[in-house]
């Protein structure tokens, strides 16, 4: 109930201005976005590398409204690339289709999309697609599959809440392509995603153990200590290296279980999201969580 309220309310337009346009929230909002600039990102990556941890940045954004909005997004990823080559930093990118045009054609898309693989291929980098509402996933797959003929620098997400993604998977992994595994992150009706905690987390523990043996190099993207668990478990049992595949975690979400993945060898990913265009992702992750809201609350008035 309160999932689904505030996972509508990052939709709405004049909830985005209110809450944009107050200081209190934009404080809030720095437990989960490193800054509204790419220096705030690029120091947040500087630190986790210090840390042992990889890092993948995030230019805030979806759904933009003018082709304009689009290009100024792909321009913005070609010169994140430059920085982390430049700064010697450890760490990839993850996007939006949406935030490079989907809404606009696949093809404009595409034109968004190729200059930015081909970019990160020519710096040895990697893109991370992330994966949107159900309204884009076939459109996902579909531009991953596309990008990923034309080079290895590109992999894409999949949600385990989403009752195709066993499907989906085969497909990608047939095609070699490198998936970052999640629960997922929005509303969807029961027809098409499982509505129980215990389904979605029963199928990641499949997915997962369809991904690691693949050869592919995957992400385990959770917070979830039963998921981590039984992945370290899987890959003990079948005997698949520590350097084969890599845990994910958000920014500022479990710090405390990202370093211990570490002292313990595994490899460690964090997702640091920066920008100005905070809003969505702020609400998914105070829904992801209905007690966040309350902390928040707390901190604001203490
Ligand atoms: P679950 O929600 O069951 O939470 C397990 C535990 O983790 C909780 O008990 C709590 O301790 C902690 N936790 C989880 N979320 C928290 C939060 N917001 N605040 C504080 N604690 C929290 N989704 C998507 O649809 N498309 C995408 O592309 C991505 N990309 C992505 C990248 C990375 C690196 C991660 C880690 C996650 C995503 N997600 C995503 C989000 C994902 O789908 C999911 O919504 C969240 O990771 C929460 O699910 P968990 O697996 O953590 O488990």
């Amino acid at each position: 109930m309160i999932r689904g309220t505030l996972i509508a309310f990052s939709q709405n337009k004049r909830a985005k201005k209110f809450v944009l346009s107050n200081g209190l929230a934009r404080r809030a909002a720095r437990r989960f976005v490193a800054g509204e600039e790419l220096d705030d990102a690029m120091a947040a990556a500087r630190a986790s590398n210090e840390s042992g941890l990889k890092a993948t940045l995030d230019f805030l954004g979806e759904n933009v409204t003018s082709r304009e909005d689009a290009v100024r997004a792909r321009e913005m990823y070609l010169g994140v690339f430059d920085r982390i080559a430049r700064e010697k930093l450890d760490a990839n990118v993850s996007l939006k289709l949406t935030q490079l045009g989907l809404d606009f054609g696949a093809e404009f898309c595409l034109e968004q999309m190729l200059p930015i693989v081909k970019h990160a291929e020519s710096l040895g980098n990697f893109v991370r697609i992330d994966m949107e509402g159900s309204a884009y996933t076939q459109r996902t797959v579909e531009m991953a599959l596309r990008l990923r003929r034309e080079s290895a620098a590109v992999g894409t997400v999949i949600q385990s809440y989403m009752r195709r993604s066993e499907e989906d998977v085969r497909t990608l992994v047939a095609a070699g392509c490198r998936i970052r595994l999640c629960k997922g992150a929005y509303l969807e009706p029961p027809e098409i995603a499982f509505p129980e905690k215990k389904d979605v987390d029963e199928n990641y523990v499949k997915l997962m153990r369809a991904l690691l043996p693949s050869g592919v190099y995957h992400g385990i993207a959770t917070h979830d200590p039963a998921m981590i668990e039984a992945t370290k478990q899987f890959a003990e049992e079948k005997k698949i290296a520590k350097d084969k595949f890599e845990f994910q975690m958000l920014y500022g979400i479990r710090p405390d279980l990202q370093k211990s993945l570490i002292r313990e060898g595994y490899r460690m990913r964090v997702y640091i999201p920066y920008g100005r265009d905070w809003f969505p992702y702020f609400m998914r992750r105070l829904a992801e969580r209905p007690a966040n809201v309350l902390f928040i609350v707390r901190n604001l008035f203490r």
